[in-house]
């Protein structure tokens, strides 16, 4: 096979980009890894990854069948939960980085990357106990400042050069209103924009070399458009104020509580406004890229098969659009065989069957979703040099 000047380069970057991933997948009849079909465009392909509850060792991680899916198709891996407040701050006291350390460790020892996951959640549901109930003190400004600064400061100087891209911030903007969450952290210090600013500021001097991403859910369905706006507007309030951030992390849990493939719930109306946001997002500079794709078949009826066409089909032409985009880089999918997907534990489906989010079946087995994939990395307009 002939190797262009763009390919060589991009092998010639070595083990970031998953020397494992050049492979064919083993086992599977699969001539070419995600990964590779991505780095075609100049992108990187990664999944998520995790150990279940805190405390206990568990969930995908401890699954060798799962770890061997994700070191032969994945250029990276994300963090399922190991570096959220959630896990790293149980108490006020002390950092667990156990579950992060175990996870980079094996993707090191793979030659995956691994993406942090995030910095700050600021929705007030994820925050441990002892944060909600924190007492800010005489001077709340200061102490929120300070608490939050030490948090990132530790994480980013923990790990250094060995992760190169943060979600620093995750879903600020309510998805109902299009105005920033309320949090102790925006409460104490009088507005969510200054925790953010702090926060990526932090971010920007603790780890230099990181690209910072605002994260978030807005998706290209109806019912978005006023998170959309919200989205919208806080970027360009942080690129007025010199908030350093390099790019929006589109989460992409697409088909949530729609018929996907339905003309009469998504239709060409929907794909121009989501383009137009798109535009506006990197009309202001931001890069764009896939942080947590899935697709949700909550509302699929019909057969397996059926299904799993439906799935691929709306994948194939969410990927398309999104890959169209020169400013869009790493493509991460929350999971890769649907016996882990986080989405089996949200609202059941009607007939109560399993949910098929993720492109490998739970015997392992790629679908038609993984196909589809492919063949969308594979025809991408290369990522913007
Ligand atoms: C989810 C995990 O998958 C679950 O295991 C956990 O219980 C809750 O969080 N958006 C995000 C992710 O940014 O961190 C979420 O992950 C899924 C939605």
């Amino acid at each position: 096979m002939e190797v262009t000047r763009r390919e060589s380069l991009v092998l010639g970057a070595g083990l970031a980009m998953g020397a494992a991933a050049q492979a064919a997948v083993p086992g599977t009849g699969l001539g070419e890894s995600l990964n590779r079909a991505a780095r075609r465009g100049g992108r990187r392909f990664g999944a998520a990854i995790g150990m279940g509850r805190p405390g206990h060792v568990e969930g995908a991680f401890a699954d060798p069948q799962y770890r061997r899916i994700i070191a032969s198709e994945c250029g990276l891996i994300v963090p399922e939960n190991e570096l959220k407040w959630g896990w790293v701050r149980r108490s006020p006291t002390g950092f667990d980085f156990s579950g992060a350390d175990r996870l980079l460790a094996w993707a090191e020892a793979h030659g995956l990357a691994l993406r942090g996951h995030n910095l700050v959640w600021h929705h007030p549901k994820w925050w441990p106990d002892w944060v909600t109930n924190y007492d800010f003190g005489a001077r709340p400004a200061a102490e929120a400042a300070r608490l939050l600064g030490e948090h990132i400061e530790t994480v980013c100087r923990r790990y250094g050069t060995r992760i190169r891209s943060y979600d620093v911030v995750n879903e600020a903007v309510a998805a109902e209103t299009g105005a920033m969450r309320e949090t102790v952290f925006s409460r104490a210090m009088g507005s969510a924009d200054d925790v953010l600013d702090l926060a990526f500021r932090t971010a920007r001097r603790a780890a230099p070399h990181a690209q910072l991403v605002y994260n978030d859910y807005m998706s290209w369905e109806p019912g978005n458009e006023t998170h959309r706006t919200g989205v919208l507007r806080l970027l360009e309030r942080m690129r007025k104020r010199g908030t350093p951030v390099d790019a929006l992390g589109v989460q992409s849990h697409i088909g949530s509580g729609n018929n996907v493939g339905d003309p009469s719930v998504f239709g060409p109306h929907d794909e121009r406004a989501w383009r137009r946001f798109l535009d506006e997002v990197t009309g202001m500079g931001y890069d764009l890229l896939i942080t947590e794709f899935d697709v949700n078949d909550r509302g699929i009826e019909g057969d397996i098969a059926t299904r799993d066409r439906a799935v691929a089909d709306y994948a194939r032409a969410y990927l398309d659009l999104m890959l169209s985009y020169r400013q869009l880089g790493d493509v991460l999918a929350w999971g890769i065989t649907d016996n882990y997907s986080w989405l089996q534990q949200r609202p059941p489906r009607r007939d109560g069957l399993p949910k098929r989010p993720t492109p490998y079946d739970s015997e392992y087995r790629p679908k038609p979703l993984r196909t589809a994939m492919a063949a969308a990395f594979r025809g991408a307009v290369p990522r913007r040099a």
